[in-house]
């Protein structure tokens, strides 16, 4: 039934309110969750015994340091495989500020890469970068998915950072290109079967695929090396439908992204640079844009971009920005 009637409304209707194309709301294979309707909160289970944590120093392949789990997840102050790799890291960058503002370098890594559920912040302007972190502070950037709650996360960061501070984390992460491969994109049929952690979709071991339909599924190439030791250097995959590489092609060219984004998408003056981003991301913020959940200082100039397309498009459109190299 759902599907028969997501259809009659993304035919008829979606015109008239691109709100109405999302007949089910955010689509949750880009913001991390399952689809349908929030589970109701499951009642407070009784508090287990804390497990012993867990003390087994973690290595990389060819690389001579080593953190235990704490260290590499330690919100002020998470684990640098690769010092080499990067300029030195501000202080805000390296170690947050207590007690509010966790490191970037936690989530966004030390070399601004990002991850599916978070963002890749290295190789943007210092001016598009700080205008971000401005309209998250004014209350302009949210997620339309009010459970993302790592979204919120970056809102307090941005109010209790100081301007300088922003502006230290500005320069640092624009000064690192953005390089890719860091997402791979395939067209296929058929996705791995996943599991939710986070909000990030981590694929089951054993291998096990089912039919992809009309979704993005971004996961880590190497579950254990992201989720568990936070490899910078251990990329993504994004399975996307057949056919939506041509057909977001086809759509870039219409809406004309080149003239703002530039040639390649790598971006001119504050125009973010968009190509081969993570296509959650980029789905996700399309999405913010059109539902008006990001509405900053220059969303304006996006805004009628983005208005009436279906969810069909944005996800193409998000498959074929994601696939171009930079
Ligand atoms: C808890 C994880 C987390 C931490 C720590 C974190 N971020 Fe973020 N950041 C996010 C998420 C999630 C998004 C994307 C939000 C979305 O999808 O709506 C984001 C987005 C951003 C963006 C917007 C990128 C763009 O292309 O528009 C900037 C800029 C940014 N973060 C800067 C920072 C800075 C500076 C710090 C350190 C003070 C930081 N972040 C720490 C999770 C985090
Ligand atoms: C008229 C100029 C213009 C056009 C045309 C345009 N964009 Fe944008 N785009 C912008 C600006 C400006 C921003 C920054 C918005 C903000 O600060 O909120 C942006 C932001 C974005 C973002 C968010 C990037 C991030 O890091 O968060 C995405 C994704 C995006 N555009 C995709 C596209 C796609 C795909 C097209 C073509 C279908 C397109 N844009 C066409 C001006 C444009």
């Amino acid at each position: 039934m759902k599907s028969v009637r997501g259809i009659v409304i993304a035919g008829a209707v979606c015109v008239a309110s691109a709100a109405l194309c999302f007949a089910e709301g955010p689509p949750g294979w880009a913001y991390g969750f399952p689809p349908g309707p929030a589970a109701p909160a499951a009642p407070a289970a009784a508090p287990a015994a804390a497990p012993a944590p867990d003390t087994t120093p973690r290595h990389l392949p060819g690389n001579n340091l080593e953190f235990t789990r704490a260290q590499i997840a330690n919100g002020f102050g998470p684990a640098d495989w690769y010092p080499e790799d990067h300029p030195q890291m501000p202080d805000i960058v390296a170690h947050g500020k207590r007690p509010d503002v966790r490191a970037c370098s936690l989530c966004h890594y030390p070399n601004g890469k990002g991850r599916a559920e978070n963002a890749g912040v290295s190789g943007l302007s210092t001016a598009y970068f700080i205008q971000q972190m401005m309209d998250f502070r004014n209350g302009d950037r949210k997620s339309a998915e009010p459970r993302k709650g790592t979204t919120n996360a970056m809102i307090t960061f941005a109010k209790v950072m100081t301007d300088d501070e922003i502006k230290q984390a500005a320069e640092y992460f624009g000064a690192i290109k953005w390089t890719a491969p860091w997402i791979k994109v395939v067209e296929s049929k058929t996705a791995p079967k996943t599991r939710i952690q986070g909000g990030l979709f981590l694929a089951l071991e054993g291998n096990e695929k089912e039919p992809l339909g009309q979704r993005i599924i971004e996961v880590p190439v190497n579950a254990e090396a992201t989720e568990v030791l936070r490899d910078p250097h251990s990329g993504f995959i994004a399975y996307v439908p057949v056919g939506s590489l041509k057909k977001g092609e086809a759509l870039a060219k219409t809406k004309q992204c080149a003239v703002c984004h530039g040639a390649d998408l790598k971006g001119i003056g504050p125009v973010p640079s968009i190509a081969g981003r993570s296509p959650s991301y980029l789905m996700r913020q399309m999405y913010d844009m059109q539902q008006g959940a990001r509405k900053g200082l220059w969303t304006g100039l996006m805004k009628p971009v983005v208005a009436n397309l279906s969810e069909e498009d944005l996800l193409v459109l998000s498959a074929y920005v994601a696939s171009q190299t930079p």
